[in-house]
């Protein structure tokens, strides 16, 4: 039975005979729900109308097949222009959700779908939570990742149904639950399929059960020992996050520890009020990248290329991983090599991973099964995406792309991992070239978020369309490139490593060096990371890039003459102790450092941009920033050039 509340845009009223009543969140012209200002100023008539005639139970639920709610409209939140306008959107979150868990009569939210930021903290202000057990259930409050904090209750209600662990892991890293992890944690009362999910919350509501309670040490965790567990997890939060590079985590743990969880209840003058939060560059930033992590989302989107058999050839470090990211990712995998002992390492390392991945046997299985052996490459005449992933050797490659074209169907894309070859210099070898592109995968695969996918110079348009559409079907963001010495992530990387390592042969400690990275915000620093990447890599990679003009850096040249490799031999710059760098006392970093490290890899992005690499200086922010971590909270090194000219 519908109710009169002609009203009502994006929310409708349904109530059942039984007393039952079904508020279902239907955002208007829209395939996702987001809380916009008029969504919340909703929500509360809706609730007035409930104030009027209580129903004996109230299930909010979602009209769209894409999920729950997918969190605040970013968009509104961009548009506010002051300390006092944030603070009012935070109000208007806190006091509407506020007033739905005061209800005298029982509330449950039907969670299928993503369910992200405010949409969460709605859920958490209902008496209880129905999670359907589906792979797109996914429950999160992500603000961290935008530089600001769950106001509109997250920091109060999370922590009191989970326990604060659980909550602070959730809220300081913007990590994801499924169904099944809601129910373990308490988050969910219960976690149902799809086919019983309205029966279920029909009795649940019903029920008159008493809501969950947190066990006895959870609620000293919650309250006495507040203080001990943010001083835990402000240390844990301070190995990744510097307070002034990221505030908003830190903020999360005062407002949780001291401030009841209302951010509204902060002093002005303090580093986690609202006004300080505001007024970081980080936020305005960070929103930035998450624009530039939804554009990279979009290429490939408009095709209608499905794949479902990936082909591998090279069950090495590269092939092996992308092979093995490829089942993970639900596609049929062949994965081919010189011969079964060659690609026995990769199933066993691929194996591994889904253990660790998956944490469900039947799952890691099935997963296993989809990545299939094949040493004689049979899977080249049935796949839909061929990728080459053999030794960095020109020949080799082309007799390859010979052989393989002519026996794969003639739709498939063909393409290459190489990092340093010229695609064109490939592709001669092919009867029609203009097939050939490059699929450009870092390392280590299955936690590099980006995939450079190249276009040559004769690459046909639909090849290059079906590649960028191949990487967002296996969850990673495209980055079209232009086919050039580097693409777009190395040959910004390449310039600032040699600068750090010219700086070492200049007599300044490694240490150092890596430290006036840091504190930049680099993820990890440049001699690190040379050391991980390998130093015979960085060696050529340096020689490509360089082209000769340089000299490379001397005590490169020296560890790697010595067989000094950095991690993978246990010694290069660094020495390793189970893969861990031995670092000593940082000295005192000189005035500048940072600034001369940093100026080639702008200077390197800037030429990217201006030679059509990429085209545009959005996606070399995008590109460096998913490519290399450069620095999230500074936007990117083009964003960087225009705030710091
Ligand atoms: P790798 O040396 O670990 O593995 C190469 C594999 O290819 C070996 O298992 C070898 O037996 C196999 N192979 C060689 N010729 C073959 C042939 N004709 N048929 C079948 N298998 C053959 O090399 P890695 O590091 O995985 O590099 C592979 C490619 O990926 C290269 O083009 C490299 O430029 C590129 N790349 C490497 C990255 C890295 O960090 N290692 C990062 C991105 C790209």
């Amino acid at each position: 039975m519908k109710e009169q509340s002609s009203q009502l845009r994006h929310w409708r009223i349904e109530r059942e005979p039984d007393g039952v009543a079904w508020l279902t969140f239907d955002k208007a012209g829209e395939s996702t729900n987001t809380l916009s200002a008029e969504a919340m100023r909703e929500l509360g008539l809706a609730l007035d109308a409930f104030d009027r005639e209580p129903p004996k139970g109230l299930v909010i639920r979602s009209g769209k097949s894409a999920g729950f709610i997918a969190g605040a409209d970013i968009e509104e939140f961009t548009q506010v222009e002051s300390a006092e306008g944030a603070k009012a959107l935070v109000k208007r979150g806190w006091d509407l959700y506020n007033r739905l868990a005061a209800v005298k009569y029982p509330t449950l939210a039907l969670i299928r779908g993503h369910c992200m930021g405010g949409g969460t903290e709605l859920a958490l202000a209902c008496r209880y939570r129905v999670a359907v057990d589906e792979p797109g259930t996914r429950i999160a409050l992500p603000e961290v990742m935008l530089g600001i904090v769950p106001g509109w209750g997250g920091m109060l209600r999370l922590p009191q149904v989970i326990g604060p662990a659980a909550a602070l892991d959730m809220m300081l890293t913007g990590r994801a639950l499924n169904a099944k992890r809601a129910k373990q944690l308490g988050f969910a009362d219960e976690c149902v399929p799809l086919r019983v999910m309205e029966n279920a919350a029909r009795m649940l509501v019903l029920s008159g059960q008493a809501p969950r309670q947190l066990p006895f040490m959870q609620k000293l965790m919650n309250g006495p020992l507040k203080g001990f567990v943010a001083s835990q997890a402000r240390k844990q939060v301070a190995k990744r996050a510097r307070p002034e590079h990221y505030p908003a985590p830190y903020a999360i743990l005062d407002i949780w520890a001291n401030h009841g969880g209302n951010a509204l209840a902060v002093p002005a003058d303090k580093p986690s009020s609202m006004e300080a939060i505001y007024s970081s560059p980080t936020t305005k930033n960070l929103v930035r990248v998450y624009y530039l992590q939804e554009r990279l989302k979009g290429f490939g989107k408009d095709s209608d290329f499905a794949p479902k058999h990936l082909h591998v050839i090279g069950a090495g470090v590269m092939g092996g991983d992308i092979a093995a990211w490829g089942a993970l990712r639900g596609l049929t995998v062949t994965l081919q090599d010189q011969n079964i002992e060659r690609i026995a390492p990769a199933i066993h390392r691929a194996a591994k991973a889904f253990k660790k991945k998956l944490r469900d046997d039947t799952q890691v299985r099935f997963t296993l099964d989809r990545l299939i052996p094949d040493p004689a490459g049979h899977g080249a005449r049935q796949a839909d995406v061929v990728i080459e992933a053999i030794f960095e050797n020109l020949e080799a490659k082309r007799k390859l792309f010979a052989e393989i074209e002519a026996i794969a169907r003639p739709e498939a894309v063909l393409a290459s991992n190489t990092s340093s070859l010229k695609l064109e210099d490939i592709a001669v070898a092919l009867k029609n070239p203009a097939r050939l592109i490059g699929i450009h995968f870092f390392n280590p695969v299955a936690k590099m978020p980006l995939v450079e996918v190249v276009e040559g110079a004769g690459s046909d348009a639909e090849a290059f369309k079906k590649g960028l559409a191949f990487v967002r079907k296996i969850d990673k963001l495209a980055l079209p490139v232009k086919s050039a010495p580097g693409f777009l992530v190395n040959a910004v990387l390449a310039p600032y490593m040699q600068e750090a390592m010219r700086c070492v042969d200049e007599g300044i400690a490694p240490e150092v060096v890596d430290e006036a990275a840091l504190a930049f915000g680099m993820p990890l620093g440049p001699i690190e990371l040379a050391d991980t990447v390998g130093l015979d890599i960085a060696v050529a990679a340096g020689a490509q890039l360089a082209s000769g003009i340089t000299e490379p850096p001397k005590k490169l040249m020296e560890l790697v003459n010595a067989g000094h490799l950095g991690r993978k031999t246990g010694r290069g710059f660094y020495t390793y102790n189970q893969g861990k760098p031995q670092k000593g006392v940082v000295g005192q970093v000189p005035a500048g450092l940072a600034d001369r490290l940093v100026k080639p890899f702008l200077a390197a992005a800037q030429r990217c941009v201006e030679q059509g690499v990429v085209a545009d200086a959005e996606l070399a922010d995008a590109g460096v920033i998913f490519g290399t971590g450069f620095a999230p909270f500074r936007g990117g090194p083009m964003n960087y050039l225009k705030e710091h000219p």
